[in-house]
């Protein structure tokens, strides 16, 4: 009888949202393969249980922790609408942002393939080879092209179903611009490399590491202008004759090395 009330209480426990609240999900409570929003979740600023979180909810607690533009908010909860398998649904779940090949897509930086294992849960071994691309204290997009890029080609070289749709590839490039450019700065475009490794691993906001809610608010054009700037590195990763021509035009890479 006791125990049969147990995932009631959870779904009904009050978890308060802010800054200073924080509590890892309980033995009832979903969490999927998005480190951000498992973060929001522990914090209260979506629902503690993961599950049911409809449109309003989205966009307040994006903007509420992130400064987040509502609009743009309202346009990431359509993308994931589409991964509840219920018809006509208004609301989604964590888990559900996990089935394979709607949004959620192979080589990701924390988590395994699907052919591997867990999409969802954080992957410690993948992530190992994922922090071996910040080379540095402070994470900058051409690193977090690296990470993104490698972190493919290893995927493509071990697992035998690799698949990425046009869709997934988009995401892999909105991801890797939103941990440095959303959660870090984008005056600057970095972020610090501790921030980043706390956020992915204990899925909390790093305050006592110097994070604060971005006084700039993020706006719509901002996600595909730093998207673009990772795309342009990785055209310089997979062709870096480019990369020294324009190096050599900037004199920085003598002509007689014969590029
Ligand atoms: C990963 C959805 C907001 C950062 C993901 C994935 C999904 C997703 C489906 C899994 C992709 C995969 O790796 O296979 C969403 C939705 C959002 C949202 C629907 C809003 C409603 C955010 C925000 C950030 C963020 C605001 C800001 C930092 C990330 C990162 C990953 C990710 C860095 C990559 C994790 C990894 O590769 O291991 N997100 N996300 N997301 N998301 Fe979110
Ligand atoms: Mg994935």
């Amino acid at each position: 009888m006791r125990t049969s009330l147990l995932p009631a209480l959870a779904a009904v426990t009050p978890v308060l949202a802010g800054f200073d609240t924080w509590a890892p999900p309980g033995p009832y409570d979903v969490r999927g393969p998005c480190p951000m929003l498992n973060t929001l979740t522990n914090h209260g600023f979506l629902p503690h249980n993961g599950r049911n979180i409809d449109q309003e909810t989205t966009e307040n607690a994006l903007y509420d922790a992130l400064n987040l533009k509502k609009t743009l908010g309202g346009f990431l909860f359509d993308f994931a609408m589409t991964t509840n398998p219920i018809a006509n649904a208004t609301t989604f779940s964590l888990n559900d942002l996990g089935n394979h090949n709607v949004l959620e897509h192979d080589a990701s930086l924390s988590r395994a393939d699907a052919y591997h294992g867990s999409v969802l849960a954080f992957n410690h071994t993948i992530f190992e080879e994922t922090k071996s691309y910040w080379t540095d204290e402070v994470i900058t997009l051409k690193m977090a092209a690296d990470a993104r890029y490698y972190r493919i080609k290893t995927s493509q070289a071990t697992n035998p179903e690799y698949s990425m749709s046009e869709l997934g590839d988009a995401f892999t490039y909105g991801e890797s611009a939103a941990y440095v450019v959303l959660f870090g700065d984008k005056e600057s475009r970095t972020v610090p490399r501790n921030w980043v490794e706390w956020l992915f691993e204990k899925e909390q906001l790093p305050q006592h590491l110097g994070w604060k809610r971005p006084a700039v608010e993020f706006v719509d054009g901002d996600l595909e202008r730093f998207m673009g700037e990772i795309q342009n590195y990785t055209r310089e990763i997979e062709n870096p004759a480019c990369e020294s021509r324009k190096q050599r035009r900037r004199g920085r890479v003598p002509s007689h090395f014969g590029f």
